[in-house]
């Protein structure tokens, strides 16, 4: 990213050097007069400078630090981790699209998570609305259950042939709505980002009140369906990286479930 086009407003600068110190990219020094100025182009954009400054001195990207989102930590972490033990994979839904302030909300989500070297370039397919998804659903079946009497398949789609051909959606579960991520090929995380972006959007989902489910079969086959992969709308520079379900769940569970616990290897 190259024009930061780093603005201070010397009457509130107290000249304290903090955004200095947090430039990862070593982009920022004291001028002559001890204010911060910018000095190569190294910038990958992720605006700590102006985050960090106490007075709200510094603009970049003619970004006005007054529109910055306010710090409220209030999230409580008992609550998170509540979040965490509860959350479950929905394969039931409702059969009714999600409002659209709510729908609003995951979108704006989305323009907040992290990607390495700041490399901004996801591309977000959401299918709104339930009789689009229907219209998704039936291309995806009319293409599988062709490829399914001829290509050998292993694996949950194996386990699901049958069901599939007899006109069960193991796939997409008669979810209403699926959000798919696509990576920009030349981004340095690539496999990376979109899961994060996924797995941040599965947690705010949850919060709302809604069920989600990953849904690797759907990003197996959903490339098999040209049709579907021209209604997705990804652009030529992007790989489909990931699919998850989304919507009203149909289903409500009681308890959290017990996990096998993971090794952990503790480095004291
Ligand atoms: C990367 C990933 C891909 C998944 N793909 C599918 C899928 O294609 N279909 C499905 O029914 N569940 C899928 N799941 C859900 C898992 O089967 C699920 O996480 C597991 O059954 C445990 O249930 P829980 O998520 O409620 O803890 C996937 C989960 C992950 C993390």
């Amino acid at each position: 990213m190259n024009n930061l086009n780093l603005k201070v407003d010397k009457s509130k600068c107290i000249k304290c050097g903090k955004c200095i110190d947090i430039c990862t990219n070593l982009n920022i020094e004291f001028d002559t007069d001890k204010y911060p100025r910018s000095i190569n182009n190294s910038c990958f954009g992720c605006q700590h400078c102006m985050a960090v400054c106490p007075t709200g001195a510094i603009s970049v990207f003619d970004k006005n630090p007054d529109n910055c989102a306010e710090i409220k930590h209030s999230v409580n972490s008992d609550d998170f981790m509540n979040l965490v033990e509860t959350r479950r994979s929905c394969r039931h839904y409702k059969q009714e699209n999600v409002n659209n302030e709510i729908m609003y909300k995951l979108k704006n989500m989305l323009n907040w998570v992290p990607t390495g070297c700041n490399f901004k370039d996801l591309h977000f397919s959401i299918v709104e609305n339930k009789d689009r998804m229907q219209e998704i659903r039936e291309k995806l079946y009319k293409k599988l259950r062709f490829l399914l009497r001829f290509i050998p398949v292993n694996g949950r789609l194996k386990t699901y042939k049958n069901a599939i051909l007899s006109g069960e959606d193991m796939i997409l579960r008669n979810a209403p709505h699926m959000i798919v991520v696509s990576t920009n090929k030349k981004a340095p995380c690539k496999n990376i980002d979109p899961i994060i972006a996924l797995s941040y959007f599965e947690l705010y989902a949850q919060t709302l009140g809604l069920g989600t489910l990953w849904c690797g079969l759907a990003y197996k086959t959903l490339p098999l369906c040209k049709d579907v992969m021209r209604d997705l709308d990804i652009p030529k520079t992007h790989n489909i990286s990931y699919v998850m379900l989304f919507g009203y769940p149909n289903v409500t569970f009681k308890r959290g479930i017990q996990p096998n616990y993971y090794n952990i290897s503790e480095l004291k």
